[in-house]
């Protein structure tokens, strides 16, 4: 369109102009090895209370092997939705795990619950009333299932308390107590049904142990969704957090926070800043606001909105629905939509966009979300390259189990991970592997080991335990220490036993 002093710009000069989004290898490489000094951070003794990247034991010490069994409800907060899922798990060959789910709305308010004291409560109250109505739906009221919770935020897993909110969470009074007592307290309060919370999974739990359920290579899990995070498995000898140094345990990185020390400094831009400044919790998770689905929107629209203030996009015309936070959203960053779809969308922020514009749109959109690809390679090159080194292997054989919004929906966000994660860790073969039912069912297994050890444990001696732990047995579970009746409670040493065939647990 014709305007005087306004000049479309070209794919090349939007390359130039986005030149601090664009990560050559080298800057890749560098990260992956700035990432790797944090894990070591986390992991050790004397560094671990001031390290950013938290890396929590999980006491999760080795995926599932197709012995487990039983019926349990999976509770999914955290993610984009909020969902209640029965698994049962059974010896089938064919299907050995049924899941019905139903997603259930969590109001905004009781999401983002400032104020009171009270607001912490009626979260769980929420969660309570959602639960009680699954069941009822289900006609398992009358029943006591054990329940596995896929929490997926940052949680000391030895009590459960949870370390901080992330994402678009921030009920009050929550940060620093234990979720099971809050859970547990709601569900006592409404008094209609009762549960058995047996285990407290972080997402990227459930995702390692759903793939590690078909495919026992899987000793990774990643999240690239909302929020972003892996964990992976650890020898246990380089776990100063945990006694013991037999056999391995799985540890959640909490990459999230990766870079709120400062040690990303010179790579965030200023709209990362903005992101940053505007956002809810200031100062925090600055990878995560780097790379994950949650911001992914909003770092489109602020590079817009400055393309349009200097006359490079929209014939420099800027609306007040372009000024509002929010309203590009990453489904439309991320969505093979095409450019008559990126025509609509630009269209309803009014600032009625040529065709070079949808176009440079487009590749915005590219650039910020290939630079998302690109960090997240960086930090899984850094677990992956640690592996491999605490394998001892010339080439490391593996798999990565994957979940998460963005990188289900966009189309070329895989594709772009898999190469780069390839050039950053040559000597690999790594499979990655989508959890097509989301983290429940593995939430469901470690619930699985968790309610065996309850009911096994007043039957066996605790030298047994240790001796069941011997590495002699590759599938050496362990259990969060939780508290329960007739156990050695919060704080106590870790235990654990060997694979002993999980008799049917729950109600079958
Ligand atoms: C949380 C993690 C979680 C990730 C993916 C992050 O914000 O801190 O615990 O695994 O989001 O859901």
């Amino acid at each position: 369109k014709p305007c005087p002093g306004f000049c479309p710009v070209s794919i090349l000069s939007i390359d130039k102009y986005l030149y601090s989004m664009r990560l050559s290898d080298e800057t890749l490489k560098d990260i992956m090895n700035r990432f790797r000094r944090e894990m070591e951070d986390g992991l050790g003794h004397g560094t671990n209370p001031t390290a950013t990247v938290k890396m929590l034991p999980t006491f999760v010490r080795s995926i599932p092997d197709g012995s487990e069994k039983g019926d349990f409800i999976a509770l999914d907060l955290g993610g984009s939705n909020f969902r209640i899922l029965r698994v049962k798990v059974t010896q089938d060959k064919k299907q050995p795990v049924q899941m019905e789910s139903q997603v259930y709305e969590t109001p905004d308010d009781i999401i983002h619950g400032s104020g009171t004291q009270v607001r912490a409560l009626e979260l769980f109250d929420h969660v309570a009333e959602c639960l009680g109505d699954f069941m009822e739906k289900q006609k398992i009221k009358d029943k006591k299932l054990p329940v596995g919770f896929t929490f997926s935020f940052p949680c000391a897993q030895s009590n459960a308390v949870l370390v901080t909110w992330t994402k678009k969470f921030k009920a009050s009074g929550v940060e620093g107590t234990d979720v099971v007592k809050l859970l547990n307290k709601a569900i006592k309060k409404r008094g209609d049904y009762e549960a058995d919370i047996m285990a407290v999974v972080n997402d990227t739990v459930g995702t390692m142990m759903t793939c590690g359920f078909d495919d026992q290579r899987c000793e990774v899990g990643i999240i690239i969704g909302t929020g972003t995070n892996a964990c992976y498995m650890e020898e246990m000898r380089h776990i100063d957090q945990v006694e013991g140094d037999e056999g391995r345990m799985c540890i959640n990185t909490e990459w999230g926070a990766f870079g709120d020390d400062g040690s990303l400094e010179d790579l965030r831009t200023e709209f990362d800043r903005e992101i940053d400044r505007g956002s809810i919790n200031p100062g925090k998770q600055l990878f995560e606001k780097m790379a994950s689905g949650m911001y992914m929107g909003e770092l489109v629209r602020l590079i817009l909105v400055k393309m349009a203030k200097e006359g490079l996009l929209f014939e420099g015309r800027i609306t007040p629905e372009l000024l509002t936070k929010g309203k590009i959203e990453t489904k439309h960053v991320s969505g093979d939509e095409g450019l008559k779809k990126c025509m609509e969308i630009l269209t309803r922020l009014g600032v009625e966009p040529s065709d070079e514009d949808c176009l440079a749109v487009q590749h915005v959109c590219t650039i910020v979300s290939f630079r998302s690809a690109n960090l997240i390679a960086a930090t899984l090159g850094g677990i992956l390259s640690r592996l491999k080194e605490n394998k001892g292997v010339a080439r490391l054989r593996t798999t990565v189990g994957i979940d998460g919004s963005l990188y289900k929906m966009h189309p070329q966000y895989a594709r772009r991970l898999h190469k780069m994660v390839r050039r950053l860790v040559p000597d690999s073969d790594v499979r990655f592997l989508l959890s097509e039912s989301g983290s429940g069912k593995g939430a469901a297994m470690v619930t699985a080991v968790e309610t065996f050890y309850c009911l096994l444990e007043p039957h066996i001696d605790w030298p047994l335990c240790q001796c069941l732990s011997k590495p002699a047995s590759p599938h050496v579970q362990c259990l969060s220490a939780r508290a329960a009746p007739g156990r050695g409670g919060r704080g106590a040493p870790f235990r654990s036993f060997g694979r002993i065939d999980l008799v049917t647990i729950g109600l079958n």
